[in-house]
């Protein structure tokens, strides 16, 4: 199986698009079987959580999952991404002190039911209609659009999406992530307290970014969010 994906490591920018088909066939296959949920049930918990042990998630995720510094937006996150953090943060294989508890008073019928709910809002990221050229002195636009092929960092874009809105069910939107945040995460790989996720494509990808790449990554994704406001996803 990583051969499948570090062959997509290897290769330029928007080659052809089988090659993520194939990724996105192999990401599917190694993720658990998840429950299907219930986005009606999971409204309830997302605005009243499960009393009296968890919060409502609109309090920090606000109330429509759109997030708020350091809290990520969940809304038009795929089912399966969120359900796997949910169930990553109960288990501690995603070790994070606020969402341990709240992660933990959920059943799994709980987390599928208030994912398939975040899944169901819109993310506010629009994909392009044509994939935008970089830049080649914007660092950000470039490892976004292009990644670095000299030392193996493939295009953000290849499976975040142009805008970083995300990639089917497993692939999550990250355009509207603080830097902050995202160095967090980053972080959380290169220091083992977030799990490897499928294919540990990300535990690879962040080995190899600066502080200073994520930072002109975020800043880039924050700039295409400002430009062109949303209208679909
Ligand atoms: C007290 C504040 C708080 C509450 C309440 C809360 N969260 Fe969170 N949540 C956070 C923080 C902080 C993070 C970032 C964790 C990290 O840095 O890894 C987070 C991260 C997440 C993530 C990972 C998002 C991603 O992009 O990977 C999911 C999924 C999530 N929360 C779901 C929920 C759900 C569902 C609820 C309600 C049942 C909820 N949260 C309630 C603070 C909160
Ligand atoms: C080969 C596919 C692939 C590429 C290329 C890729 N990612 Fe990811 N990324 C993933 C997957 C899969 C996940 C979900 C990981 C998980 O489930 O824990 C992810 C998750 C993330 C997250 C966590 C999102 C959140 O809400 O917590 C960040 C941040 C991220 N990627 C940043 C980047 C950046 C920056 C780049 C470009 C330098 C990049 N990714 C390139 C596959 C990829």
């Amino acid at each position: 199986m990583m051969k499948a994906a570090s062959d997509f490591l290897c290769f330029g920018p928007y080659r052809p698009l089988y090659k993520l088909t194939t990724l996105l066939f192999f990401v599917a296959g190694s993720v658990h079987a998840q429950a299907s949920g219930d986005a009606k049930a999971g409204e309830s918990i997302a605005s009243k959580g499960v009393p009296p042990a968890v919060a409502a998630c609109s309090s920090c995720h606000g109330a429509k999952g759109e997030g708020l510094a350091a809290f990520p937006p969940l809304a038009g996150q795929g089912a399966a991404y969120l359900q796997a953090q949910l169930a990553a943060f109960a288990s501690g294989t995603r070790k994070n002190a606020v969402m341990e508890p709240v992660a933990k008073g959920l059943k799994a019928q709980d987390q599928a039911n208030v994912a398939a709910y975040f899944a169901s809002l819109p993310s506010g990221i629009a994909s392009p209609k044509s994939v935008p050229v970089p830049d080649p002195k914007d660092v950000g636009a470039w490892l976004a659009l292009r990644g670095r092929m000299n030392d193996g960092v493939p295009a953000c874009a290849s499976c975040h999406g142009p805008h970083g809105e995300g990639v089917g069910s497993n692939f999550p939107a990250i355009g509207k992530l603080n830097a902050a945040y995202m160095q967090s995460q980053i972080d959380a790989w290169k220091q083992g307290s977030r799990g490897p996720g499928p294919l540990e494509l990300m535990l690879h990808i962040a080995k190899k970014l600066s502080n200073q790449d994520v930072e002109a990554i975020a800043q880039y994704y924050a700039k295409q969010a400002t430009a062109a406001p949303a209208t679909s996803k």
